[in-house]
């Protein structure tokens, strides 16, 4: 692309908007000029995630699974989608796979049919996970090292991957994947720096930390998350290609626990199980080189980000360290 894209009037799309990413994507389109609309069942998702942008916004509480796709974008037409919306994580794809494979791969290749029928002109982002990896062979992990996906949640996500790709290939689709890493913010109400809230909230003179703290991961403040997504549909060449989504950053659980502590001020005894939960693997780091390329760079420094959510948790929850 020559031209500098521009959001302002844009028509977008976007499934999963009242998610954890999704609503904060919103914001940021709308604050960015586009015309949002979200799909989403609220499964996950909630109505209050979209508050500060309802007015703005079209809410459609649909299921991808079952969504007129041809239909939906003739009177909803999108410049641009970005598919969130999904079974967001590696447990319930373990216990209901099949849930998982019409959710996150079926709904994807229905929704790819449609557009490749309708010879639709747009830019389609989809958020893919660092699942499609597996075990990583290397750290940081490049976008070309092995895919090879251990759970049913990896494999779904880089079936549809593949099929973006496909589609991008012989039907001249514009299409690119995101794989995020490890997202934290404001209204997520699972992983690490939730649990670690959770957990000094219920007890500020004890922690339990899995493993032994040394285990590495990459934290990526959601709006970044959100921000990468939007550079990507801006100027990524869309041939399909998929581009890893993190901080480039490298933190122990050790540090996230006591940055969290440090901003709570409490001191809690922190005990280590020793053990790592299962499948959580030693280090998950990334590369982003190529997500750089596009000339992106995450702007939320670590601590800032976690005093956004230490404060989004006092406000939702009601808890207080005083
Ligand atoms: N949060 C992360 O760190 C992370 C990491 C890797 C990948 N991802 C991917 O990013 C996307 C957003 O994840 P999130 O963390 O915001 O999770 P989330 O659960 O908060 O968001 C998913 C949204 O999709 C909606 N949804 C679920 N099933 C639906 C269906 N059948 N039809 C319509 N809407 C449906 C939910 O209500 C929710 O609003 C997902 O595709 C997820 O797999 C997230």
């Amino acid at each position: 692309m020559t031209e500098e894209f521009s959001w302002t009037g844009k028509s977008v799309l976007v499934t999963g908007g009242a998610g954890f990413i999704g609503s904060h994507l919103v914001e940021l389109l709308v604050a960015a000029g586009a015309r949002v609309t979200v799909l989403d069942t609220l499964a996950s998702g909630r109505r209050d995630n979209l508050v500060s942008v309802s007015d703005s916004i079209t809410l459609t509480q649909q299921d991808i699974r079952r969504v007129a796709w041809t239909q939906h974008l003739s009177t909803h037409p999108a410049d641009v989608i970005f598919h969130l919306a999904a079974n967001a994580y590696v447990p319930p794809s373990v216990a209901f796979p099949s849930f998982d494979f019409e959710t996150n791969c079926v709904a994807t290749f229905r929704l790819l049919e449609a557009l490749r029928t309708m010879q639709w002109p747009g830019r389609l982002v989809f958020a893919s996970s660092a699942a499609v990896y597996g075990n990583a062979v290397r750290a940081p992990i490049r976008e070309d090292d092995p895919t090879v996906p251990i759970s049913p949640y990896g494999a779904g996500k880089l079936a549809a991957e593949r099929y973006l790709a496909i589609y991008g290939a012989l039907y001249g689709l514009e299409v690119a994947s995101v794989r995020f890493f490890s997202a934290y913010g404001p209204r997520q109400r699972k992983q690490v720096v939730f649990d670690l809230l959770s957990k000094l909230r219920d007890n500020r003179r004890s922690l339990v930390i899995h493993g032994d703290g040394t285990q590495v991961r990459d934290f990526l403040y959601v709006k970044d998350a959100a921000l990468s997504a939007m550079t990507v549909a801006a100027r990524a060449p869309m041939s399909g290609e998929a581009y890893n989504v993190g901080a480039g950053r490298e933190y122990t659980i050790d540090i996230l626990a006591k940055s969290l502590c440090e901003q709570l001020g409490v001191s809690p005894e922190i005990r280590y199980t020793g053990v790592n939960r299962p499948g959580d693997p030693e280090k998950l780091v990334v590369d982003i080189t190529r997500l750089k390329s596009l000339g992106y760079q995450p702007r939320f420094d670590f601590e800032e980000g976690l005093a956004t959510v230490v404060e989004w948790f006092r406000e939702t929850t009601g808890a207080s360290w005083e």
